[in-house]
């Protein structure tokens, strides 16, 4: 068993590091208080091979591992979480759904830039009535000759008024409930294809999220993703995946609150001392730091579990609860730990609270999460 990341996955994290350090962090706040879209940064991204981190090389990708992956997720958000979710979402729901349940001729037209960041992708499963009741599908796909005629309306659609794909859930056939979910691969420069608003988010506020209509949209069915009745095991099989890359979004933000705080508390002196010298602020330092770790750990093993071709639902589930759970815990004590400070835009922690937020909720929320795996562990 081995514990350290190779050397590959070091230089990958230095240089994710250094992107975004040098790119990204000047920009972090004016784009999160004017919810900015990166698109400059989304181009660089590309360029650097992180929007196809596991795809292989023959469709475009830079055929890594989904540790990798995570490692490149995490060292995004570590920074600006916005950036982290835009790559997320491209290749974890995206690019692996089509890499996975995708035809070659699709493989080849639409996988191959959309993993090489010349096209960008989104998912789209959530509708206003269906969250965590994904099943409850109300937008349809009517079948007429060689095409499926979609209507019906969609929400949370992260990247969806960039994207230029996406993998869009429909109700092919109402009566057979779950069974009756199809998936398509919709060119948004289609015709009845339309963003109705771009929500106004408590946070990752650079990454936009729409709500998106369809109206007699007409999609060619040779787009369809996988057979008819297929789609929900592919939305479900795909989030599996997403989960480990919400998980390294996480941790990411997790990881930039804590250093925060850590710095804060060094060079920030009450009754004649660093903050942190008081056992009060250096147990929630402790704490932070330990829960970080486990974090990673869960995390990381999910991604090597799914690079071992082992069955990681449960793990993948245990990784997103548990590291959008501490996200959220270390960005709020983060804020604590800066008193009235940590309640300024001056500091950066306040975004990462507001950041931090999401991970328990898209996805697939906590209670979902728990779901998943007490279903798992009492399976049987
Ligand atoms: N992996 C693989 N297959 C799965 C699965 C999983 N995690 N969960 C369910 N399935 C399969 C089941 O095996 C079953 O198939 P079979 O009949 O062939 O065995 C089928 O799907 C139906 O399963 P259930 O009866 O369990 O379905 P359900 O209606 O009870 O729902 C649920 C299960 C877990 C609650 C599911 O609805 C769910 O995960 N909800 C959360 C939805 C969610 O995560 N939404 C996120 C929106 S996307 C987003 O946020 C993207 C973004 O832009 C960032």
């Amino acid at each position: 068993m081995e514990f350290q990341l190779n050397e590959d996955q070091q230089m990958l994290r230095d240089m994710v590091r250094q992107f975004v350090e040098k790119e990204a962090k000047p920009t972090v706040a004016e784009r999160d208080e004017q919810a900015i879209w990166p698109g400059a940064l989304v181009k660089q991204m590309g360029e650097l091979g992180l929007l196809g981190v596991a795809v292989s090389e023959e469709y475009g990708g830079a055929g890594l591992d989904y540790i990798s992956y995570a490692i490149v997720i995490e060292e995004l958000s570590r920074v600006d979480a916005s950036l982290g979710v835009i790559a997320s979402v491209n290749n974890s729901l995206v690019c692996y759904g089509i890499e996975k349940y995708g035809s070659e001729e699709q493989k080849r037209e639409l996988l191959t830039s959309l993993a090489a960041g010349r096209t960008l992708g989104a998912f789209s499963l959530s509708e206003p009535g269906a969250g965590s009741d994904a099943a409850a599908q109300r937008t349809t796909a009517v079948r007429d000759g060689d095409s499926y005629v979609i209507n019906g309306v969609k929400n949370w659609v992260t990247n969806g008024d960039h994207a230029d794909t996406i993998i869009l859930m429909t109700m092919t056939d109402p009566s057979k409930g779950v069974k009756g979910i199809t998936a398509f691969l919709v060119d948004t420069r289609e015709p009845g294809c339309r963003v109705v608003k771009v929500e106004n988010k408590l946070g990752i506020r650079s990454a936009h999220s729409s709500q998106m209509a369809y109206d007699d949209f007409r999609v060619p069915a040779s787009r369809r993703l996988g057979e008819e009745g297929q789609g929900f095991k592919i939305a479900m099989t795909i989030l599996n995946a997403g989960r480990i890359g919400i998980a390294a979004q996480a941790l990411g933000i997790a990881q930039g609150a804590y250093e925060e705080a850590l710095a804060y508390t060094k060079v920030r002196e009450q009754f004649g001392k660093p903050i942190h010298e008081f056992q009060a602020v250096g147990f929630t330092l402790a704490d932070m730091a330990t829960r970080i770790k486990a974090a990673r750990l869960l995390t990381y093993d999910a991604a090597w579990r799914k690079d071992q071709h082992l069955d990681y639902v449960k793990d993948a589930a245990m990784a997103k609860v548990f590291a959008s759970e501490t996200a959220m815990w270390t960005a709020t004590k983060a804020v604590q730990l800066h008193g009235s400070n940590g309640y300024s835009k001056e500091y950066p922690v306040e975004r990462y609270f507001r950041d931090a937020k999401i991970t328990e909720i898209y996805e697939g929320t906590s209670e979902i999460q728990r779901l998943v795996i007490s279903r798992e562990i009492t399976r049987d």
